[in-house]
């Protein structure tokens, strides 16, 4: 089964496994494809995280194939730059080499045969639906938007796109083609790779052939935790997503939620309460693993107990008082995830990203894909605080050839060593936050993986010291607002959907996939 945004992408990796595929070479089938249907987030040019279950008695692995800066780039390069999407706001992408490492460790169809489904989508075309047609007039009415995003993404005669049009991406089917036939060197030390430099000479970026040639995509052992017998497992730094969903699962562990019920004020307050301690600890000391040392307290059982017990049961904790001198910095709107689990119980949990919609909206010129903005990602500001946003930690200032911090969570579950649950979801700085809501769900709730990706969801992300919930302006969650305010949260009146989590969850009778309602077009496909 494939449960990704796209039916275009969920059914080529459909087609993988039906022709004896594993997981993986279903997912970088899924994630090459997506990057053809659905340019905000699907990429080459970006980067992101994927979590690998092998299936078979093997530990899990995660591939970690996040963008690095540039090695031109220093700590203060963006300290009077407002321009969040220009060239300089490219890391080096990750994409291509994380897809191909994960298909040397574990794909048994060649890359070859799996890069090419890709290249037919760009070559022919694919009908447009409301929601790409509407992404990508929006960025292509921008009065800063190049003309190369214009002639790419709209119609020959630079009409916008309507919904059902055709749209052809006969450069983006060529750089594929390369890709097919010369796996990712093709892209690194390459055609490709000049093409991306030639268009940093010309938009003023930091991007260096040597840069692109020196990347390196890197296993790493994922972060792993427990809660009430399950296992969790989550992506390490520079992502914060494992580190945080473990963290805030051992804080509630403390707690009996399901005595208290899902939607109790008790239960909302306490997951806010591990939220907001989570992400402070984020703030202070996340950031690239190769560049500073990340305490490994963080996800002990022991650390969790302590912050459980500062936790008053009725009051809300302002978050000034949890650290007052520590402040994170803005993050981006369309990042995507995707779930897959094959027939012999392999499983792959990927989620990869351009940052913003559509990343720095630059396309290469000739190339047909898309630049990412994931150097914004970095602390900006380093040394300033304030309570808006912006800056502080020196964990995750920009150093030269350093990974910037994610909050990707692609999320793999198990029990007495067998595969339970597979997610994940975009939503910037929410994806945590997310997630902890799909797994308490489904682990403390028993909820199936429809219900447990239904139900509404919460964001609390230390500071601002505000929560998001869902369900904040239907009725049947009056009494619980009121709640939860008497309490002294912050409540936002205003709701804003969290990220659409695609999600596999195993059964003893089978696989049980839920795409995501809150993007309509999003399609389980299995056999
Ligand atoms: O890596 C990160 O955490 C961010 N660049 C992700 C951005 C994102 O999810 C935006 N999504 N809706």
């Amino acid at each position: 089964m494939v449960v990704s945004v796209s039916p275009a992408a969920s059914d080529v990796g459909l087609a993988v496994l039906k022709r004896h595929g594993n997981a993986v070479d279903a997912a970088v089938a899924t994630a090459l494809a997506l990057a053809v249907t659905f340019p905000e987030a699907g990429n080459i040019g970006g980067g992101g995280f994927m979590m690998v279950w092998p299936g078979g008695g093997q530990e899990p692995v995660c591939v970690d194939y996040r963008e690095t800066a540039p090695a031109s780039a220093v700590r203060d390069m963006f300290v009077d730059d407002k321009d969040q999407h220009s060239h300089k706001t490219a890391g080096v992408p990750g994409t291509v080499r994380g897809l191909a490492l994960a298909h040397k460790r574990f794909g048994r169809l060649p890359w070859k045969d799996l890069v090419l489904p890709a290249v037919a989508l760009a070559e022919q075309g694919f009908a447009v639906d409301e929601a790409v047609a509407k992404g990508l007039n929006a960025i292509a009415a921008k009065s800063t938007t190049a003309a190369e995003f214009r002639r790419v993404y709209q119609k020959p005669d630079g009409g916008s796109l309507a919904i059902g049009d055709g749209l052809v991406q006969p450069d983006l089917a060529a750089t594929l083609r390369l890709l097919a036939d010369g796996g990712p060197d093709a892209f690194y030390r390459g055609r490709i790779a000049e093409q991306i430099v030639a268009e940093m000479r010309a938009g003023g970026g930091i991007l260096t052939a040597a840069d692109l040639a020196g990347y390196e995509a890197k296993i790493r052992t994922p972060v792993h935790g427990t809660f009430r017998g399950f296992d969790i497992y989550g992506p390490p730094p520079p992502s914060s997503g494992g580190t945080c969903v473990v963290e805030m699962l051992n804080i509630l562990e403390n707690f009996d939620l399901r005595r208290q019920g899902r939607f109790a004020p008790e239960t909302v307050h306490l997951a806010i309460e591990a939220m907001r301690r989570a992400y402070c600890d984020r703030a202070r000391y996340l950031g690239d693993p190769d560049f500073v040392d990340v305490p490994n307290h963080l996800t002990t059982k022991e650390y969790a107990r302590k912050l459980a017990a500062g936790i008053h049961l009725a009051r809300a904790t302002p978050s000034v008082e949890v650290a007052p001198d520590v402040q994170l910095a803005a993050e981006g709107e369309s990042t995507t995830h995707f779930s897959i689990v094959d027939a012999d119980g392999m499983a792959v949990a990927n989620t990869y990203t351009l940052q913003d919609s559509f990343g720095a909206r630059i396309v290469v010129r000739g190339a047909g894909f898309l630049l990412n903005n994931e150097m914004t990602d970095f602390n900006w500001r380093p040394g300033h605080t304030d309570r808006r946003g912006a800056i502080g930690t020196a964990a995750n200032q920009i150093v030269s050839g350093k990974r910037m911090l994610s909050s990707q969570s692609p999320t793999l579950v198990a029990r007495d060593g067998k595969l339970v649950l597979v997610t994940g979801c975009p939503g910037g700085r929410t994806i945590p936050n997310t997630v902890l809501c799909v797994l308490l769900n489904v682990l403390e709730f028993d909820m199936d993986a429809r219900a447990a990706v239904d139900a509404p969801r919460l964001h609390h992300q230390w500071l601002p010291d505000r929560v998001q919930f869902e369900g904040a302006d239907r009725p049947e969650y009056a009494p619980l607002v009121e709640r939860l305010r008497a309490m002294g949260h912050d409540v936002a009146d205003k709701t804003r959907k969290q990220g659409d989590a695609h999600t596999i969850r195993v059964t003893t009778e089978g696989l049980e996939g839920a795409a995501d309602s809150r993007r309509t077009e999003a399609k389980a496909a299995g056999y």
